[in-house]
């Protein structure tokens, strides 16, 4: 954990610059962020930074308006970048597709017309349920230039979840597409949108693209395909207030309805383009590859947003990052000549495995700096990064944020000043942002003590509320420790300063980067008519970081067998799509449950994985940690045959 990897001096150059700027931003934030809010243009100035007379209900650049497409597209698209690339859009099979800024602009205003030919307009809430094609931007970018709020949902995702964030982000529109492409098969898209708005309270209108061709059903007068709709022509951008919705995603909480996270169209914008910059350093003439998908907010923030609004190139990536081959990765950065890779630390776990021959078989010399987020990542895997890809001449930016965050609020900053690494550790806070990390009591720990992190300063990307639900906004983040943000995480600061994060200290998991929570999973599994109860947790995974472990109970009339397993799988996968299928699901015939009847996950989790149980006092009955102990070794004995 002390290992400390000395930067190269060229980087360390502005080490001193980095510790201005960051004093400046916590002692001077009206005038730090009067300067850095100069990263976009407004239509009209905001009067004043910060509006914190409603905390923890922060406002950024008080009555200043702007539109995020036209800081994306109009502010280059007439001018001498007009002909810059903004994607070079990779397919999982076939050719390339290249789009210019202007390119952009004039795809983005089509639609923009075409969603206004519909009657959509300012506030409107727009799902979009697509793959990672082009139209994805292009959707988000059209319905930012009218301001209807969007919400694009993960492709991933199954009908139920579908159609849980169509009503609560009040959708009367789907944007969709006939299907997806993963790994040669087609996921069909359209269908679960069909399926989802049975589900839901009903849409008005469903734009679909048509990308896998496969065969659909289109409903009249509510089904329009897209390239039929399009209309060419100028869409002037809505002036939007700072603090109106961009958009809206979900994630997963400690309770079973994931939450919808609001960010605006001021501070977000400010915040991600300049957390880019610093963290990246990113340089005209680079190619950025962030390899993330555009329906979580890393894609949001820096594969659509942040890339645009600094006039960067970037690749998108359509497909699985070791399909149809395990060098694909190391392909595209050869082929496309990439200069900067953002990725997760499970993708880089899983090339990882297999093995060094892959990127050796590639030039990735044009590789300047590396980025990884979505969970801590480990040493080795950090040095496999470093020392195999970067060939130990790129730095290593770990971004440690959240949805809730807009962006990175503690990286590297190979912008303001590189510190010597430490494998594992995302070093210190980026300018706004003022952690500190405190015991249950409320206390700072000392320095090299684990405890919650918090952040006790507002910051322009922080997001505006939980659509819907003031109260899950203030009882989630700002009560624990009264007007300060609760991250979720544990955490551990360095006698150097150096932030280690360790894991969350609520009941979400990581699985793959994607954050799930265990009571979503629960909540599903308890919906069946088979189970009467149930118990998940996460079980760590050399590769996923967890992967989901499941202990039902069965109602009366059913017996355990491996159709009943096997039908729960079956209905998790189309209710909230394949990411939230436990791997394992066992049953059991009864589960240790408190007093008060609260199931004891963390009892089961630790027999399970032969770790001590802890204080079961509480327990209501005892004979059924025996029980979950044989059952565990039934499993285990079962694992070994
Ligand atoms: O637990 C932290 C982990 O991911 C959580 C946020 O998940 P999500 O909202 O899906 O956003 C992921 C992309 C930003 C955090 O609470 N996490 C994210 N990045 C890191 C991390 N944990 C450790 N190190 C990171 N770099």
């Amino acid at each position: 954990m002390n290992e400390t990897l000395p930067m190269d001096e060229k980087y360390r150059v502005g080490l001193a610059r980095y510790r201005q700027e960051y004093k400046e931003s916590l002692e001077n934030p009206e005038s730090f962020w009067k300067e850095k809010a100069k990263i976009i243009d407004w239509f009209s100035p905001f009067d004043k930074v910060l509006d914190d007379s409603k905390k923890p209900f922060y406002r950024w650049f008080i009555n200043g308006k702007t539109n995020m497409s036209y800081n994306c597209l109009d502010r280059y698209a007439n001018n001498e970048k007009r002909n810059k690339v903004a994607y070079i859009w990779v397919p999982e099979k076939g050719e390339e597709k290249v789009v210019t800024y202007y390119g952009l602009y004039r795809r983005v205003n089509a639609f923009a017309k075409a969603l206004l030919n519909l009657g959509i307009k300012k506030g409107d809430g727009v799902t979009i349920y697509l793959p990672m094609i082009l139209e994805a931007p292009i959707a988000m970018l059209a319905c930012a230039r009218i301001g209807a709020v969007f919400n694009v949902v993960f492709s991933g995702f199954g009908e139920e979840a579908l159609a849980q964030r169509i009503d609560d982000s009040n959708s009367k529109t789907v944007i969709t597409a006939d299907g997806g492409f993963r790994k040669g098969k087609i996921i069909e898209l359209k269908k679960i949108v069909d399926a989802a708005i049975d589900l839901s309270k009903g849409v008005d209108n469903v734009i679909v693209v048509k990308n896998a061709n496969n065969k659909i059903n289109m409903e009249s007068g509510r089904d329009y395909y897209y390239d039929q709709i399009l209309e060419d022509g100028y869409v002037k951008p809505e002036e939007l207030d700072s603090s109106d919705p961009l958009f809206i995603l979900y994630t997963s909480g400690t309770t079973g309805k994931p939450k919808g996270i609001v960010h605006g169209n001021g501070g977000y914008p400010v915040w991600v383009a300049n957390t880019l910059k610093w963290g990246f350093n990113p340089k005209d003439e680079d190619r950025w590859w962030c390899a993330a998908d555009i329906g979580w907010i890393t894609g949001h923030s820096y594969i659509v947003f942040a890339p645009l609004l600094l006039g960067m190139t970037s690749i998108m990536y359509e497909g699985a990052i070791d399909y149809p081959k395990p060098d694909r990765m190391w392909d595209i950065i050869e082929r496309y000549g990439v200069n900067i890779l953002y990725t997760s630390p499970t993708a880089i776990r899983l090339l990882m495995k297999y093995g060094e021959k892959y990127p050796l078989s590639h030039d990735l010399s044009s590789l300047k700096t590396l980025g990884t987020v979505g969970e801590p990542i480990n040493p080795a895997a950090w040095h496999w990064y470093y020392d195999v890809i970067g060939k130990s001449r790129c730095p290593i930016i770990d971004t440690y944020w959240q949805t809730e965050t807009g962006g990175f609020t503690i990286a590297p900053s190979a912008h303001l000043g590189l510190p010597d690494l430490k494998p594992g550790s995302a070093t210190f806070p980026m300018p706004g942002i003022d952690p500190v990390i405190y015991g249950d009591d409320g206390k700072e720990v000392k320095d090299g003590e684990k405890g919650y992190i918090v952040l006790r300063k507002p910051w322009p990307g922080l997001m505006l509320t939980v659509n819907r639900d003031e109260k899950r906004y203030m009882d989630v983040y700002f009560s624990k420790f009264p007007e300060q943000y609760l991250m979720g995480d544990y955490a551990i600061k360095d006698k150097d300063g150096y932030y280690w994060l360790l894991g969350r200290s609520d009941e979400v998991l990581k699985v793959s980067g994607h954050r799930i929570g265990t009571i979503e999973v629960e909540d599903e599994l308890v919906a069946m008519k088979e189970v009467a109860e149930a118990a998940v947790f996460g079980k760590p995974d050399t590769v996923k970081g967890d992967t989901i472990i499941a202990f039902v109970t069965l109602k009366d009339g059913y017996e355990k067998s491996v159709e009943v397993i096997n039908s729960i799988k079956k209905r998790v996968r189309a209710d909230l799509g394949p990411i939230m299928v436990p791997e394992e699901i066992h049953i059991v015939d009864a589960v240790p449950k408190t007093r008060s009847g609260k199931i004891m996950r963390r009892v089961i989790k630790a027999v399970y994985l032969n770790q001590l149980p802890g204080d079961i006092s509480t327990l209501e009955n005892e004979a059924s940690v025996e029980e979950i102990k044989k059952a565990v070794e039934i499993i285990k004995k079962e694992e070994g045959d």
